[in-house]
This record gives C-alpha cells, structure tokens and sequence, in this order.
C-alpha cells in the first residue's frame, strides 16, 4: 500500500441500528427500523435487528478488535430513539450513558470517537407525525444535537451530521425499500430540504457547544452516461442531479440544483434556510461504493433514466460493480466542480461484502475484500497525488450486520460475526489491514 500523508485518520465506521441490538433495552424508543424490519416481507428472511451483533453489550470486545485493528478512529452512530425515546423532550439518561462509556473507552485507547447523529434510525414517533416531511422534525433534530453534544461534546471533536441523507430519501420514502416504506417518488423532495435543514441546525449546535470538525456524510457516484448520445448525457445529468447534488449544492453553494428550485415555490424552503443550510463544514464525509451507468429511458416517468449494469467488472457478493478507479475520478470530479468551496474530505465509508465461507477453525480467506481495499486504497492515494485534500478513510465494516432491507444475507465485516452465538472472527482482510497500517510512515 502506498504511504499515506502523515496525521491521515485510519478508521473503521458502523451504525447504530446495524449492530446495537438492545432495542428494548434502557428506556429506548421505537424507531422506524424496529417497525419496518418487523413489517412482513420487508426485509430478506423477515430479519431484525433485535440483537444484530448484541454491540449494546459486547462493546468493550469491540472496542477492543477496533485498538488491535491499529486505526486511530471510528465512526459509529448515535440511535436517536436512545436519546429521545419519542424523538422530542424528555432526554433518556440511561440511553446516553451508553455512548458516554464507548466514547471513553475509545479514547483511553487512543482511538477518536466519531459519532454521526442519524444513521437512518428516525424515532417511530416522529414518523408517526410525518418523518422527514415534516419540517418540525429537522427542528427536533437540531435539538437532539445540543442534547448529545452537551453530553459528549468536551470528548469528542469531529462529528457527522446525517448519513447518506440521498439514499434515505431514495430508498425511504421515494421507493419504500428501507424503512419507513413510503413511496412517493418526487413527492419525495421536501425530505431533501427537511434534511438538509436538520443538518444547518445540528452543525449551528455543535459550533456552539465547541465542536472543532462538523461534516455531512453524504454517498456519491460517477455517473457515467452509457452511450455519447444526447438523450444518455441528459439523462447522466439528471441522475448526477439527484444522487450528487441534491446534497452537495446546497451545503457547499447554499443553492439547489435546478431540477429542486420548486421547493422554494411550493413554500417548503423558508427565508434563512439556505444560510442555515450553506453554514459553513470544516470536513466532508463521502462514502463511495461504485460508479452508476445511466441511459436514457423516456417512458421511465416520473424519472426519465435508468440504471445499466456496468460490465466486465467483478462483482460484490451484492452485485455491485468494483471499480477502485471510479473513488479518484468521483474526488477529482468533485474538487473540479466545486473547487474552492469543497472543504477537506472524508471518506467515511468503503468496503465490499463478500461470500464468506469460513474454514473449519473459523477463519475467514476474504481475498475479495483484501483486493477491494488494496484497490480502493492506491486509487485515493492517486487522488491525494492529484491535489484532493483527503484527510481520512473509514472501511465499512468493523463488522458483519444487519444489512437494512438486505438482512444478514450481506457481510461487509473485517470481522465475521456468528450470529448463533455472537462469536467475532477477524478475518483475512482484518490482518492484511492491520499489517498495512502498520508499515505507514
Ligand atoms: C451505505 C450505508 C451503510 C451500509 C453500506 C453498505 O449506504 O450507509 O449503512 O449499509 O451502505
């Protein structure tokens, strides 16, 4: 592996609802995964995450792979309906307890704590009231970040706002495949702006409670048009609009993209939003996967594009294409068109699953995995060469979970989980990682 800059942050990321489990336990509230998961035919195999990885009591276990991993961070989630059982008011002490006792012993390992303050894992009952598209709950949102970083802000430094605020829209409430399973299509854009509100409000509380380092995490793709016609470069167009700018804009230029400007005539952005929105990031956190191929399909409506398979490339245990080179051409891509206004970045989230078949001493050989990282690693590293102040990179997972609609069918762990007796298995990648760092200058 290439050497990176010196102070680069090696760390590993998870998510509350994907590995906590514990979900009745401490006075938590109800979130929209606990209802969704429950929900007949939702997930794969009618999966929960009701003990997930059983986290909310083998934390230390974890924390500990995390110091033998050797990364000098990691990124986990917040569950908010831990916080605010009913995503409002009265704050659960117990619930913040537990993130109090994680983030010290992170630090009494020299690992930074960077926890992101929504994970997907929205309170029932502000769904109940209308989730995302409801206005009240971005300021909710702004005031369960005061309460957290109240708690926690005189350890922690750097924080992440939203997770993936395009794919929870998406896959949440334009599609219904996550929870909370609506399908509204582009009735679906105030989620964007009652996000990206949540997300100015939260960055305004952490700033005042003394936060050195606040970002959003946001998933980006290269969109590669699948042919040099016309209608394919419009509809790449259309689709980088949706996937890439809808959260980027707005937060780096405080302006929506054109296709999103009849938020502002249909009254859903207020006066001061996008000042509040556009406040300005110390960081930005990308989470990369794949390149997406786009053509053009005019009798697709409302959406006038579809998604082409990408060949031959290998391919994740989730079909998704490995492409190591589209992670330098999405940050190049991304210092070229926002230039001067793109802050330091963050890759916050990276990684495959894989079929895993342990041997008959558990071992795990994920080859695949090591290929994935080691790919992905050297082409950030070519990025870096290019000029892209990268300042990070976070490998998703520490460990195998609960892989949303997905269930446990999909491992993306360094570390397998035995989900019958919650036995943690490092696997190949997990030591090929640990070596690597080792050898940084
Ligand atoms: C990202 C999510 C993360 C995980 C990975 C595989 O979109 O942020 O929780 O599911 O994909």
């Amino acid at each position: 592996m290439p050497n990176f800059p010196p102070n680069f942050l090696w760390g590993v990321s998870t998510a509350a609802y994907q590995i906590e489990g514990a979900v009745h336990e401490d006075g938590r509230g109800v979130s929209i995964w606990d209802t969704f998961s429950h929900t007949p035919g939702r997930t794969h195999d009618g999966d929960t995450g009701d003990e997930a990885c059983d986290h909310y009591h083998r934390w230390e276990r974890d924390v500990d792979l995390i110091a033998e991993l050797g990364v000098g961070a990691y990124r986990f989630s917040i569950a908010w309906p831990r916080v605010q059982p009913t995503g409002a008011g009265a704050v659960n002490d117990k619930g913040l307890d537990f993130y109090d006792r994680l983030v010290d012993a992170l630090l009494e390992r020299g690992i930074a704590p960077v926890p992101t303050l929504f994970h997907w894992d929205l309170p029932q009952a502000l769904e109940d009231a209308g989730g995302w598209l409801s206005r009240d709950t971005a300021l909710r949102f702004g005031d369960y970040a005061a309460v957290v970083a109240d708690r926690l802000g005189d350890r922690v430094g750097r924080w992440i706002t939203l997770n993936e605020p395009i794919v929870h829209l998406a896959e949440g409430y334009a599609f219904g495949r996550h929870a909370p399973g609506r399908e509204l299509m582009m009735d679906a854009l105030p989620v964007a702006h009652h996000q990206l509100l949540a997300h100015g409000l939260a960055v305004r509380a952490l700033r005042e409670r003394g936060a050195a380092e606040v970002m959003i995490t946001n998933n980006c793709t290269p969109v590669w048009p699948a042919g040099d016609s016309e209608d394919d470069l419009v509809a790449a167009a259309v689709y980088d609009g949706f996937h890439n700018r809808l959260f980027l804009d707005p937060v780096l230029t405080g302006e929506y993209p054109p296709f999103a400007s009849g938020l502002a005539d249909a009254g859903i952005v207020h006066d001061g939003d996008m000042d509040l929105i556009a406040t300005p990031m110390d960081a930005l956190g990308i989470n990369y996967y794949n390149p997406t191929r786009v053509r053009a399909a005019p009798d697709a409506a409302p959406l006038p594009f579809e998604i082409v398979e990408i060949d031959g490339v290998p391919r994740t245990a989730f079909g998704w294409p490995v492409v190591p080179d589209g992670l330098r051409e999405l940050l190049v891509g991304l210092r070229d068109r926002y230039a001067g206004a793109l802050p330091p970045i963050y890759v916050t989230e990276n990684g495959c699953s894989t079929v895993d078949s342990p041997e008959a001493d558990g071992r795990v050989h994920d080859v695949e995995r090591i290929d994935y990282l080691d790919g992905h690693l050297r082409s950030l590293h070519e990025a870096i060469v290019a000029g892209v102040d990268v300042r990070g990179y976070f490998v998703w997972s520490l460990l195998d979970n609960f892989e949303w609609a997905e269930g446990y069918s999909q491992r993306f762990g360094l570390v397998r989980v035995d989900y019958d007796t919650q036995r943690r298995v490092p696997k190949d990648s997990f030591a090929w990682l640990r070596a690597a760092l080792a050898e940084q200058k």
